[in-house]
């Protein structure tokens, strides 16, 4: 039976919702890495850094896009010890700036990929997967990287049947 890994990386706070602000306590891409660990029966491992986000939508996007500019990689708080058991890595996250958050490169480009099978997942107010794919391409060069699933974040508590079919090709 193969064996999955899901890693998200997710912003709660202030976030953009089909035109306007609203706070959010939990991110939308880790509600649906949440769901799909369940589907999949999949380990789940959050992202996260050990610099603090800011929680207002407009500074956030600041933030990383000053980040974004610089090719930061911010450091993360914790690491897996591997990823050798894993022959599927699905990838959870929101876009920013047209692509994955920094967080995330940090992340890939801790681990050797080679043979993964990669399943992007991105959530996303308008951009879709953004360059979120070839980015992961380029970082990850020598795993399969199959094609996305992009689902608008004010949508994501109600995306059971698109997250199913997905499941069904991993
Ligand atoms: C810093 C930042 C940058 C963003 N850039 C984009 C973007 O380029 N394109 C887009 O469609 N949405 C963009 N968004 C909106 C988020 O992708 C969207 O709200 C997503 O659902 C948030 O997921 P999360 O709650 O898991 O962080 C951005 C949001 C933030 C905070």
């Amino acid at each position: 039976m193969p064996k999955n890994l899901i890693v998200y990386f997710s912003h709660a706070g202030q976030n953009w919702f089909d035109g306007g602000l609203k706070e959010i306590k939990v991110g939308n891409a880790k509600v649906l890495a949440e769901k799909l660990s369940k589907i999949l029966e999949a380990d789940l491992f959050e992202v996260e850094t050990i610099k603090t986000y800011p929680f207002e939508y407009m500074e956030c996007c600041d933030e990383a896009q000053k980040e974004q500019r610089a090719n930061e990689l911010p450091e993360l708080k914790k690491y897996l010890d591997g990823i050798d058991e894993y022959d599927n890595i699905i990838l959870a996250y929101p876009c920013w700036w047209g692509t994955m958050p920094q967080a995330m490169f940090t992340f890939l480009n801790h681990y050797d990929f080679n043979g993964k099978n990669i399943y992007p997942i991105c959530t996303h107010e308008g951009s879709g997967m953004g360059n979120s794919e070839n980015d992961i391409k380029k970082v990850c060069s020598t795993a399969i990287v199959h094609n996305g699933l992009a689902v608008r974040g004010s949508t994501v508590y109600e995306c059971e049947d698109k997250l199913n079919n997905f499941a069904k090709n991993i």
